[in-house]
């Protein structure tokens, strides 16, 4: 008996689907890892509220990055794991840790941004091709990382 996958998606509708969750697992590692940097490398008066912002902002993705994996998984297809594959798939640019605090949170506020377009087009192609799980993951991750972006503007005192 061999295991094959009658999950009521077509091969290419599934295809399509992970093609673009792929983009936004590799978003979500690059935003993490320049997070989590600048959760250690942040300066300033306002240290201490820096810091504890961005912990709590890359735990959020940390969690949600296995989730989108493991979608892929469920897709039937392997999860891009390596540094090279989510350097060629994100439209995230690497941090600075010289970067002073406030060029910091605008650079994460724009990635927040580039990750919502990032889910918003998957949404759209997981809505054509009928997948209800990866419309209701992505509306999830819409929600975080309007939420972040929302955080990270007020604290620059934008609305
Ligand atoms: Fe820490």
């Amino acid at each position: 008996m061999t295991a094959t996958i009658d999950t009521g998606l077509t091969k290419a509708e599934r295809n399509d689907v992970v093609q673009e969750l792929s983009k936004v697992l590799a978003d979500s590692f690059a935003l993490y890892l320049k997070t989590h940097g600048y959760h250690w490398n942040v300066r300033g008066p306002e240290f201490f509220s820096y810091h504890t912002l961005l912990e709590e902002q890359y735990r959020e993705v940390w969690a949600a990055l296995d989730d989108i994996a493991e979608r892929i998984r469920a897709l039937g297809e392997f999860a891009p794991q390596a540094h090279s594959a989510f350097a060629n798939l994100t439209s995230i640019k690497d941090g600075d840790p010289e970067n002073d605090a406030p060029t910091m949170l605008k650079e994460l506020m724009k990635d927040h941004e580039t990750v919502i377009a990032t889910c918003r087009a998957a949404l759209a192609v997981a809505d054509d091709e009928g997948d209800d799980v990866s419309v209701d993951l992505l509306t999830q991750r819409l929600a975080a990382h309007e939420k972040s972006a929302w955080m990270l503007r007020s604290t620059l005192g934008g609305r």
